[in-house]
C-alpha cells in the first residue's frame, strides 16, 4: 500500500507546531515491508533546505487562475527521515523564508494543485491521500469535484484536523484559483459565505479524523462554527490519539541535551540538566523548576501566566522558566515581569528546539493550561523525560494525564481556566515535591509509559483498509 501524507509542516524540515512534528513521525512508524508511506510537503527557503542537497525529479507549469506558474518536485539527496519525502516547489510563490503568513491562500492553493498534478502522471496512482489540516483541505474536494483529477476519484481520501480553530478562510472572488469543476457542487467550499476549506475537507473527505478522542467530542459543541457541520458528518468522523517519535524524543540518546539518562540513572539525569537550565537562566536549582514549551497565545492559556507568575514569585517556593512566542499583547506582560524577578523567574522569546528539549529533560513540571488543546504533544515529550504534566483536562491532555489523587495517576489535573486553578496546581505540585520519594516514584512510572506511534499509526492502518475495502452492509 503506497500512502502519501500531503502537508504544510514536517520535522524535521519546517516546523511551527506539533503538525510537524506528527508528519515526521507517521509515516516512519507506518512504513514497513508492505506500506510505503511518504509525504509530499512545500518547499521553503529556511536553514534545512539551504544545508541539504535536492534533486529534481519532475518539472511543470500550473494553472493559478489566469496565471501560470512553474513549478518542480525534489527530493532530498542522501535521506535519513526514515521516509520518501517530496517537496513542491513553486519559486514565485511558496519558496518563502516562512511556513505561514497572509499570502496563504495563493501559495498552499499552488501547493496542492501541484502536488495532485504530479501525482496524476504517475503509472500507478497512491492507495491512500492522507491530508493535514486546513492548508491541504482543498484536495479532497478537487480529487472528488474537479475534472482534471476523475482518475482519482476512486482513490481513498482522509483529512486530519489538527486544530478547527483554524480553517483558512478565503472570499468567493478567489474560487477562479480553483481547478475547473462542476459549478453546481460550489456550495461545497461554502461554509457561513466564504470558501472555508476545513470545512469543505470534512464534507470531501472520505475519513475525517482527530488527534485525540476527547477533542472529537469537544469539536461537536466547540469547533469555532463547525459544530453542526461536525455533528451531521458525525458517522466519518474518528479521534485517534497522537503518538510521540520514541527515536527523536529520547533521554538516552538525545544529542541536544547537556546529560543523557534513563530511569535507572534519573535522579542524576535530570539533576545535571536541571543545573544546566538553572546555571543559564540564573534560577534557584533547590526549588521545583515549573516550566511553559509553547505559542504565547489564548488556545494556550499563556495570557493567565502574568498574573499567575506574580502570585508564584510572592510566594518564592517555585522557580519559573518559559520557552514561546506568540502574540504582543501576552508576550509583553510577561518579558517586562523579567525585571525584579531575577533568579526566580526567566523567558526566552523565541522558538529554540534544543532548548525545549533541555527543558523538556531538566525542569520538575511543566504547564499546560490549555483552552483547547486538540492532542498535546508535550505532555507526552514531558512524560518521557520524567517531568510531571501540569494540565487543564481538556482535549488530549485529558486522554494522557491522569491527576495524582486517582489509582495509578501521575499528573496535576485542574478543570478550570482562571489564575486560582493554575496558582492552586502548582501548589499542588509543590506538596508533591516536599514528598520525594513519591516524586521520584511517579518520575520513573511515567518515563516507562508508552506513548509511541505504534498503536495509532497502526489505528490510521486500518481505517485506511477500511476505506479501501469497505464492509456493505
Ligand atoms: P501546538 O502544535 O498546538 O503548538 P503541540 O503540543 O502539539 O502544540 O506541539 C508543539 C511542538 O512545538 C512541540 O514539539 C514543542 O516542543 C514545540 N515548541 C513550541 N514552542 C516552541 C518554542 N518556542 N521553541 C521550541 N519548540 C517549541
Ligand atoms: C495542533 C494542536 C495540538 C496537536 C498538534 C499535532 O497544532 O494544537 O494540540 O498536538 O496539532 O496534532
Amino acid at each position: 500500500m503506497t500512502i502519501i501524507h500531503i502537508s504544510a509542516e514536517c520535522y524535521p524540515i519546517a516546523k511551527v507546531g506539533g503538525l510537524a512534528d506528527v508528519v515526521g513521525a507517521l509515516p516512519k512508524y507506518q512504513n514497513s515491508s508492505k506500506i510505503s508511506s511518504k509525504v509530499i510537503m512545500p518547499f521553503y527557503d529556511n536553514k534545512f533546505t539551504q544545508s541539504n542537497k535536492f534533486e529534481k525529479v519532475y518539472s511543470d507549469s500550473i494553472l493559478l487562475g489566469n496565471d501560470r506558474e512553474d513549478f518542480s518536485i525534489l527530493t532530498l539527496v542522501n535521506n535519513t527521515l526514515g521516509f520518501d519525502i517530496f517537496f513542491v516547489d513553486v519559486p514565485s510563490l511558496i519558496f518563502k523564508d516562512y511556513v505561514y503568513s497572509s499570502d496563504d491562500t495563493e501559495r498552499f492553493l499552488a501547493f496542492q494543485i501541484a502536488a495532485l498534478d504530479w501525482m496524476s502522471t504517475w503509472k500507478k496512482l497512491p492507495d491512500i491521500i492522507h491530508c493535514h489540516d486546513h492548508h491541504t483541505g482543498l484536495t479532497p474536494f478537487m480529487l472528488q469535484e474537479s475534472n482534471k483529477y476523475e482518475a482519482f476519484r476512486e482513490v481513498p481520501n482522509i483529512f486530519t484536523i489538527h486544530n478547527a480553530q483554524y480553517q483558512g478562510w478565503f472570499s468567493h472572488e478567489k474560487v477562479g484559483l480553483i481547478p475547473e469543476f462542476n459549478f453546481d457542487n460550489v456550495g461545497l467550499l461554502d461554509w457561513g459565505g466564504q470558501i472555508n476549506p476545513l470545512a469543505t475537507a470534512i464534507k470531501c473527505a472520505w475519513s475525517v479524523t482527530t488527534v485525540s478522542p476527547s477533542y472529537m467530542e469537544e469539536l461537536k459543541s466547540a469547533a469555532n462554527g463547525l459544530e453542526s457541520l461536525l455533528s451531521s458528518e458525525a458517522s466519518k468522523c474518528i479521534g485517534v490519539l497522537n503518538g510521540i517519535d520514541v527515536t527523536v524524543w529520547n533521554p538516552e540518546t538525545d544529542p541536544f541535551i547537556e546529560t543523557n539518562y534513563s530511569s535507572k540513572n534519573i535522579i542524576k539525569g535530570k539533576s545535571g540538566n536541571k543545573k544546566y537550565l538553572c546555571d543559564r537562566f540564573n534560577l534557584d536549582y533547590n526549588k521545583p523548576l515549573f516550566a511553559f514549551i509553547g505559542r504565547l497565545v489564548l488556545e494556550k492559556g499563556a495570557d493567565l501566566f502574568p498574573e499567575s507568575f506574580k502570585t508564584i514569585i510572592e510566594d518564592k517556593n517555585a522557580s519559573i522558566l518559559l520557552l514561546g512566542s506568540g502574540s504582543e499583547d501576552i508576550q509583553n506582560p510577561l518579558t517586562e515581569l523579567l525585571a525584579n524577578n531575577e533568579g526566580i523567574y526567566n523567558a526566552f522569546i523565541g522558538y529554540d528546539e534544543a532548548l525545549s528539549h533541555n527543558i523538556y529533560a531538566g525542569a520538575d513540571f511543566l504547564l499546560m493550561p490549555s483552552r483547547v488543546e486538540p492532542c498535546g504533544l508535550n505532555q507526552m515529550y514531558a512524560l518521557r523525560y520524567g517531568t510531571i504534566p501540569i494540565v487543564r483536562s481538556i482535549g488530549g491532555l485529558k486522554d494522557t494525564v491522569k491527576d495524582i489523587s486517582e489509582k495509578n495517576g501521575f499528573g496535576i489535573c485542574h478543570q478550570e481556566i482562571t489564575v486560582p486553578s493554575i496558582v492552586n496546581a502548582v501548589n499542588r505540585a509543590i506538596e508533591l515535591y516536599t514528598d520525594q520519594k513519591k516524586y521520584k516514584n511517579i518520575q520513573k512510572q511515567i518515563m516507562a509509559l508508552d506513548h509511541s506511534w505504534n498503536n495509532s499509526a497502526q489505528t490510521y492502518i486500518n481505517l485506511y483498509n477500511s476505506l479501501k475495502h469497505p464492509i456493505n452492509d
